[in-house]
């Protein structure tokens, strides 16, 4: 059947989709920690303005959207995940104009933008709050939610709010009245089961669409639907964060809702959602049949160390919650809520095997089927940030993934200023962009490698995964769609390892060389083995410790 005949051509929904995937289905994001990027006015915050000098690296690289974490007015309690206005831009930041022109430049190079969006709470200073604690009978009383302490002023409920593993609840001196909050005691949560909030924070969505974003990451969206009863969790899981707890059949009817005014806009508009339950199941619910949520986040892959048992397990899990239902998954090594990936996969390993391990982590999240997120600065190879007492922020102790991102090797790094907010992340003068930009076989360019093979190979973009039993240290698998078809093998033991691919014997038994099926070395994590020039008909091969390599046909 000729794909350019009408009468043959398969219409089927199935068949479009393959034709003409959605852009968030494949592409690669970056998040952008707008703090940590990069400072243009001397303050040692980064801003937005700092995050447009440099979209034009972002082309270099190679990555299709940005993920920009909030940048909304905001007394920073938590770094901005207490928004006081949703529909503004925080001075420390820039404004709404440089938002304007930050978007449009992206959009110019053809990067699509998302910004995150965080419904679930406000800050204590946002006026909605404001109003609300003024009184009983306030207008916005019940905009969040207010219930009475017990009689010896203990909380409503023993529910456990998630940044400091306190009580859920604090007591508002103004009424006596105690308010919910399931992180800080500054981002009270609103209460989505009035139906003026929920509109209200549809207005936020639809201002932003407006101005012409592309989506939205969606903060812990899973709690906008709560137990009507605010019941207490089991005895057992007392201590539990709520967040990790809260799986509500409100939240469906909810995300339908923003679901369908998402897509009543025009250009493939979209929404992943932080949907931070640690089973993946109950995170591919929130697809809903294919009208609720474009994608989640799903965040086991990220806690698995590294490990081809356990990474076999993530797989699969994620295969089968969410083939059933044609979600489509996403995948995340870093973010600003977890030690870097980079620091995690090194314990208790050598400086060469850690930052093996990383470059081959590049090559494991770029070349799993679904959406890969990249967290800025994973690209350098960057670890945590060591943070002295005094230069803490975050109540949650997060702070070392959140270094600020070092563009050059002088002494200020590219920024504005030499002291910016957090500390440089070990090795800024070896490990920053114009360093690695000049040097081929850093991991920079690895990511820069992967990243333009995976743009130009269906079988990265759009192909199936199969998964294989190699060998019980390696992660192996196929993808492929069509003619095209790619094989990735990470060796995750310690040991060097003869790798056997024992395809089809017969085949590789036939005397023609011609009729052996070759599969060459398109790609190694290692460096200095990414020059295809090295290629070599694999058979068997060996495969170092902590290399990832990609092999095609
Ligand atoms: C998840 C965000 O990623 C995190 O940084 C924040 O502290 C909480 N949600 C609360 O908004």
């Amino acid at each position: 059947m000729s794909p350019t005949d009408p009468n043959t051509a398969d219409r089927s929904p199935a068949a479009r989709k393959m034709a003409d995937p959605a852009w968030w289905t494949t592409c690669v994001a970056y998040q952008i920690y707008p703090r940590s990027f990069c400072d243009t006015t001397g303050n040692g915050i980064g801003d937005l303005a700092g995050i447009r000098a440099h979209l034009d690296h972002l082309s270099w690289l190679g990555v299709d959207a940005i993920w920009l974490s909030p940048f909304f007015t905001s007394p920073m309690a938590d770094a901005g995940y207490d928004v006081a206005d949703f529909c503004d831009v925080d001075p420390l930041f820039g404004d709404l104009d440089e938002f304007d022109q930050l978007l449009s430049e992206a959009h110019q190079r053809g990067l699509k933008v998302i910004i995150d969006w965080v419904p679930n709470h406000t800050s204590i200073e946002h006026p909605w709050f404001a109003e609300s604690r003024s009184s009983t009978d306030n207008a916005k009383r019940d905009w969040y939610v207010w219930r009475n302490p017990g009689p010896s002023g203990e909380p409503p409920n023993n529910w456990t709010e998630s940044l400091t593993f306190g009580p859920a609840w604090t007591t508002d001196d103004t009424t006596g009245q105690a308010y919910l909050h399931c992180f800080l005691p500054e981002q009270p949560d609103l209460n989505w089961d009035h139906p003026a909030v929920e509109a209200a924070l549809h207005d936020t969505l639809r201002f932003w669409l407006d101005r012409g974003v592309d989506g939205f990451r969606m903060d812990v969206v899973h709690l906008i639907g709560k137990d009507p009863d605010l019941a207490d969790v089991a005895p057992e899981l007392v201590g539990l964060p709520q967040v990790v707890l809260n799986n509500r059949p409100e939240t469906h009817e909810r995300l339908r809702r923003i679901r369908s005014l998402i897509d009543a806009y025009p250009g493939d508009r979209m929404a992943i959602g932080e949907i931070y339950l640690l089973d993946t199941e109950q995170v591919a619910s929130h697809y809903g049949s294919n009208d609720e949520l474009h994608l989640c986040f799903n965040f086991p892959p990220l806690f698995a160390k590294f490990d081809a048992e356990s990474w076999r397990t993530v797989m699969d899990d994620t295969v089968a919650s969410l083939d059933p239902i044609g979600a489509w998954p996403t995948w995340v090594l870093s973010n600003h809520d977890n030690p870097r990936h980079a620091t995690r996969y090194a314990k208790g390993q050598e400086p060469n095997d850690a930052a093996a391990r990383a470059r081959a982590a590049a090559v494991l999240l770029l070349t799993l089927r679904g959406t890969p997120f990249v967290f800025a600065g994973e690209e350098l190879g960057l670890t945590d940030a060591e943070v002295p007492e005094g230069r803490r922020h975050d109540p949650a102790g997060r702070d070392g993934c959140r270094a600020p991102i070092p563009w050059d090797a002088t002494p200020n790094h590219g920024w504005a200023t030499g002291t910016p907010w957090l500390p440089w992340p070990p090795e800024a003068t070896a490990r920053n962009v114009d360093t690695l930009r000049q040097d081929p076989n850093s991991i920079l360019w690895l990511y820069r490698e992967v990243l333009a093979l995976r743009r130009s190979r269906p079988a990265l973009r759009v192909g199936d995964l199969q998964r294989w039993d190699l060998h019980p240290d390696v992660l192996a698998f196929r993808r492929g769609t069509g003619h095209d078809a790619l094989l990735v093998l990470v060796n995750m033991g310690n040991d060097d390892l003869d790798v056997h691919l024992d395809l089809d014997p017969d085949a590789a038994r036939d005397p023609d060389p011609d009729h052996r099926p070759s599969w060459t070395m398109v790609c190694s994590s290692v460096e200095g083995v990414t020059d295809p020039a090295t290629t070599a008909v694999v058979w068997s091969s060996r495969l170092r410790r902590n290399e990832a390599v990609i092999l095609g046909q």
